[in-house]
């Protein structure tokens, strides 16, 4: 795991934009996983201010989530999220666009179907994601299978919790998600992780520093052999190991060995 932790949340986001960017620039065609969530909104956002210079029109995306039972119109939705966030700004071909269906007829046949779009589609380049302050990722709550493809999910009651604040005062926050398995994030080829905020210190000193454990979902990253976690100084502040990542990647630097 490359650890960076940079002095603001706003230099983590942009940075992780920026690793996007490279991405896209270097390889025109590549397969995106994407997250939602409000930390990846100034990611978007940066993303949207480059789309003058960069071009999606060949990039493919999979989200990694959504709502059972929002249609694609719902305010709430991951569909909207990401139409309003970022598809309707740039170049990109929506046909190219994956976002499960959470008002598919079965929601256990989409998620079947949607692992196979992505594993037969050649899987993903880049897996973007945010970090649960109860250690998910994804949808994949506490004692998730490390071994998981992508299924439908309850919700843990902090995760509906947590997002209740985007839901209109009275709305119920569904109970399940359709979310990509922990198995299906970890055969991406690279995962970009960014958290920011004390809030999910605790998360993240799991993730990092923990056993690797389905109690921790993210603490698999651990065995993953490219992951880069973009932090701010509130996510980084439970790392027992601070000192030595801040001599490692002073100011989020880093040094190129050969
Ligand atoms: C959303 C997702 C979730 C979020 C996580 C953090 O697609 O997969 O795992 O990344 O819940 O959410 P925020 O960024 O709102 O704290």
């Amino acid at each position: 795991m490359k650890i960076l932790i940079h002095d603001s949340a706003e230099a983590a986001t942009s940075a992780a934009a920026r690793d996007i960017l490279s991405l896209v620039r270097a390889r025109p065609a590549c397969r995106l996983g994407l997250a939602t969530g409000g930390t990846m909104e100034p990611v978007y956002a940066e993303l949207r201010r480059a789309a003058a210079e960069v071009s999606f029109r060949a990039v493919t995306t999979f989200n990694l989530d959504e709502y059972v039972g929002l249609s694609p119109e719902h305010p709430q939705s991951y569909h909207r999220y990401m139409a309003e966030q970022l598809f309707d700004h740039i170049d990109i071909d929506r046909a190219n666009t994956h976002v499960p269906r959470g008002d598919a007829a079965s929601p256990n046949t989409e998620a079947r179907d949607y692992d196979a779009r992505i594993t037969d589609g050649g899987g993903l380049d880049l897996q973007l994601l945010g970090l649960g302050a109860n250690g998910h990722i994804g949808f994949n709550e506490p004692f998730s299978s490390l071994g998981s493809r992508t299924r439908v999910k309850t919700l843990a009651r902090k995760t509906r919790d947590d997002n209740a604040r985007l839901f209109a005062e009275g709305e119920v926050v569904p109970t399940y998600a359709i979310t990509m398995g922990v198995g299906t994030i970890m055969e991406a080829r690279q995962i970009l992780l960014v958290a920011t905020g004390a809030h999910k210190a605790e998360a993240v000193a799991a993730m990092i520093e923990g056993p690797v454990s389905a109690a921790c979902p993210a603490s698999v990253l651990q065995f993953h052999p490219r992951v880069t976690v973009r932090l701010d100084g509130g996510a980084a502040s439970a790392l027992k190991g601070r000192d030595y990542l801040d001599f490692v990647h002073p100011n989020a630097e880093e040094v190129d060995l050969g």
